[in-house]
């Protein structure tokens, strides 16, 4: 079965292509490479043996998105997660989020609504829920006006696939991220880091590489037990398998809607302060670190309520918190050859 997935070099599409393969499954990446590199095809050739079949096609061409899917009329099922995801960027520059993750979607769609059947996995984001009133969050939990047009982006696409559904063959599942960090325990492969991070995870292990003088952390006066902000950190190779689960779900038919909609972090909420604990024990080093203001539209905690993916997909994150900063460091030590 050939599965094509786009954003296919980034950070999760390259996980999610290992587990894709390690299941037997034809892989088609595409990537315009805007946020990945090539050098991550090897990386995954080195994990699973197998290259996908690569095709650098920015699906902001709509004529291009055409041609692909008529020279590829047998692809089984989609995962897209094409799309930019810096929130401070989105704030700076909207139109650019707004062209490059919901022209692409509506693009694809167009595509996968003209054939027999289709099955589609869309990459979206706790985000949507914004400051949930009650944790930990389930997939019902109220979606909230968005506080970048990044977060926008992620609900729009979320409406736009909930409103082609009804109207076509289009079988869908959204997977709703939590904070996916780390990197696959190979370090073949893992987070790029291109510029200044914005992420937590990645700033702490270039803060512990000496990349970085010192991590700031933003705000320790928040209604926390220790002032810090909550998070659920997740696995992104835990994160990657859900999504081969979801899409065999489709694959086999087994979806009770046509749309459905799945949380995936942990289920544990983990403080500021806590990941840097837990960064010392696996570094086996202090992390230079200072309290500095809040940053603006951080909310204040965030985790997941994962009784839906469990027994319905049933699929339950693996790692624990330790286990992906482990890879996390394995990963930049490698990368900057330490
Ligand atoms: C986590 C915590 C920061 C950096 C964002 C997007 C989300 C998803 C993941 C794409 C917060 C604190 C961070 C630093 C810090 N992106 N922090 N110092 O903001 O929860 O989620 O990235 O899908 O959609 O919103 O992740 O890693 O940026 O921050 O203190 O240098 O770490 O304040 O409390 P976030 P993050």
């Amino acid at each position: 079965m050939k599965i094509l997935v786009t954003g296919g070099l980034g950070f999760i599409g390259s996980h999610t292509i290992v587990e894709l393969q390690n299941q037997g499954f034809d892989v088609i990446a595409i990537d315009n490479l805007s946020n990945s590199s090539l050098s991550v095809l090897e990386g995954i050739e080195k994990i699973t043996g197998k290259k996908p079949i690569f095709e650098q096609l920015d699906l902001r061409d709509k004529l291009a998105v055409q041609n692909f899917f008529k020279l590829n009329d047998d692809i089984s099922g989609v995962i897209h997660f094409a799309a930019s995801k810096a929130v401070g960027e989105s704030v700076e520059n909207p139109l650019l989020y707004y062209e490059n993750n919901i022209n692409t979607l509506v693009y694809v769609l167009q595509e996968l609504q003209k054939k027999e059947s289709a099955n589609f996995i869309f990459s979206s984001s706790c985000t949507v829920y914004g400051q949930a009133e009650k944790m930990p969050i389930t997939e019902n939990a109220p979606i909230q006006p968005a506080i970048s047009p990044y977060g926008n982006t992620k609900q729009i696409g979320e409406e736009i696939i909930a409103e082609v559904c009804k109207v076509s063959n289009i079988n869908s599942i959204l997977l709703r991220y939590f904070n996916p960090i780390g990197s696959h325990p190979s370090a073949e492969i893992g987070e790029l880091p291109i510029g200044v991070p914005q992420n937590l995870v990645p700033f702490i292990t270039q803060t512990g590489i000496g990349l970085r003088k010192e991590l700031s952390v933003y705000g320790n006066d928040y209604p926390t037990p220790d002032g810090t902000c909550i998070r659920d950190y997740i696995h992104v190779v835990d994160l990657a398998k859900a999504h081969v689960i979801a899409l065999k779900r489709l694959l086999n038919k087994n979806n009770l809607e046509k749309i459905e909609i799945f949380n995936l972090g942990t289920g544990t909420g983990s403080s500021v302060l806590e990941v840097i604990a837990a960064f010392e024990k696996v570094s086996e080093q202090k992390l230079q670190y200072k309290i500095v203001d809040r940053r603006e539209g951080d909310i204040i905690s965030a985790y997941a309520n994962t009784d839906k993916a469990n027994t319905i997909l049933g699929w339950k994150a693996e790692s624990t918190l330790e286990n992906a900063l482990e890879s996390a460091w394995k990963w930049e030590k490698k990368i900057r050859g330490k």
